[in-house]
C-alpha cells in the first residue's frame, strides 16, 4: 500500500472536509485544512487572521506566500509523520510547486466531482459546530435537535462565506485557480477522480477507502 499523503481537491463545497475528517480518523493521520486554520487565526485575531480575515470574506484567495508558510510549519508536527490528508491546499499552481519544492508528497489527490447548483445547496445549508468542528447540512445531514450540535449541545454556526453572493464568487475563483491544479496532478499521475455529487457521504467514502486499499 502507498504512503498516506492525500490532498482532496474539488471545489467548495464539494465535501473534502467531510472526506478528509473521516479518512483522519480511520487511518489515524491529521486533516490538515488551510481552511480550517485561518477561520482560527482569524476568530482569535493573530496577525495571520487579520491579514486574512478580507479576502476570506470576500471568498477570494488569501496570497500564496502566507499560506506555504503556514502549511510548511504544520507539517513539521510528528502527527504528520506516518502521513497527511491536505484539505484546501494546494490552491493554486503556485501553491503546489512551492510544495514540490521544498519537499512536501503526495501520494494521491482525490478529485471530487460536483456540480456548480449542487454546490450552492451544499453550502448555503451547511451548518458547523464551533466546539468540535462537526459539520451538519439541515437537508443532507439534520441534528437531532435543531440548530444544536448532536455530540456536545453547542449551538451550531454558519460560515460568513456561505452567503450566497460569496459562494458565486469562490466557485468562480476555484474555476480560475484552483482547476489548474486537475491537469497538474493527471500529468503526475496522481489525480483520482470521484463523483461526489449525487452520492451521500458515505458512499464517496466507500469509493475512496476501496481505491486505498486496491
Ligand atoms: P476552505 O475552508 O478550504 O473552503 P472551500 O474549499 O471553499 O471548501 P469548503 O470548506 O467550503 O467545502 P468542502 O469541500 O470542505 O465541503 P464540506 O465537507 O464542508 O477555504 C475557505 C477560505 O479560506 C477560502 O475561500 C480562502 O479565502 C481561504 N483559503 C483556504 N485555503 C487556502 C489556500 N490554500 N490558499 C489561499 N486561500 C485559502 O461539505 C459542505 C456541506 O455539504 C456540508 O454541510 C456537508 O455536510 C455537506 N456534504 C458533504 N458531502 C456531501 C455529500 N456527499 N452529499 C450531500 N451533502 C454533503
Amino acid at each position: 500500500m502507498k504512503e498516506k499523503k492525500m490532498m482532496m481537491l474539488g471545489p467548495p463545497g464539494a465535501g473534502k472536509g467531510t472526506q478528509a475528517k473521516a479518512l483522519a480518523m480511520m487511518f489515524k493521520i491529521p486533516q490538515v485544512s488551510t481552511g480550517d486554520m485561518l477561520r482560527a487565526a482569524k476568530q482569535n485575531k493573530t496577525e495571520l487572521g487579520l491579514k486574512a480575515a478580507a479576502f476570506m470574506d470576500a471568498g477570494d484567495l488569501v496570497p500564496d506566500e502566507v499560506v506555504i508558510g503556514i502549511v510548511e510549519e504544520r507539517l513539521k508536527a510528528d502527527d504528520a509523520v506516518e502521513g497527511y490528508i491536505l484539505d484546501g491546499f494546494p490552491r493554486t499552481v503556485v501553491q503546489a510547486e512551492a510544495m514540490e519544492q521544498k519537499g512536501i508528497e503526495l501520494s494521491y489527490v482525490w478529485n471530487i466531482q460536483v456540480p456548480d447548483e449542487e454546490v450552492v445547496r451544499r453550502l448555503s445549508g451547511r451548518r458547523t459546530c464551533p466546539t468540535c468542528g462537526t459539520l451538519y447540512h439541515i437537508e443532507f445531514n439534520p441534528t437531532s435537535e435543531e440548530g444544536l450540535c448532536d455530540k456536545d449541545g453547542t449551538e451550531l454556526m454558519q460560515r460568513d462565506d456561505d452567503k450566497p453572493e460569496v459562494i458565486l464568487n469562490r466557485l468562480d475563483v476555484y474555476k480560475e485557480k484552483t482547476q489548474p491544479l486537475i491537469d497538474f496532478y493527471r500529468q503526475r499521475n496522481l489525480l483520482i477522480d470521484v463523483e461526489g455529487g449525487s452520492k451521500p457521504p458515505k458512499e464517496v467514502f466507500r469509493v475512496i477507502v476501496q481505491q486505498i486499499e486496491k
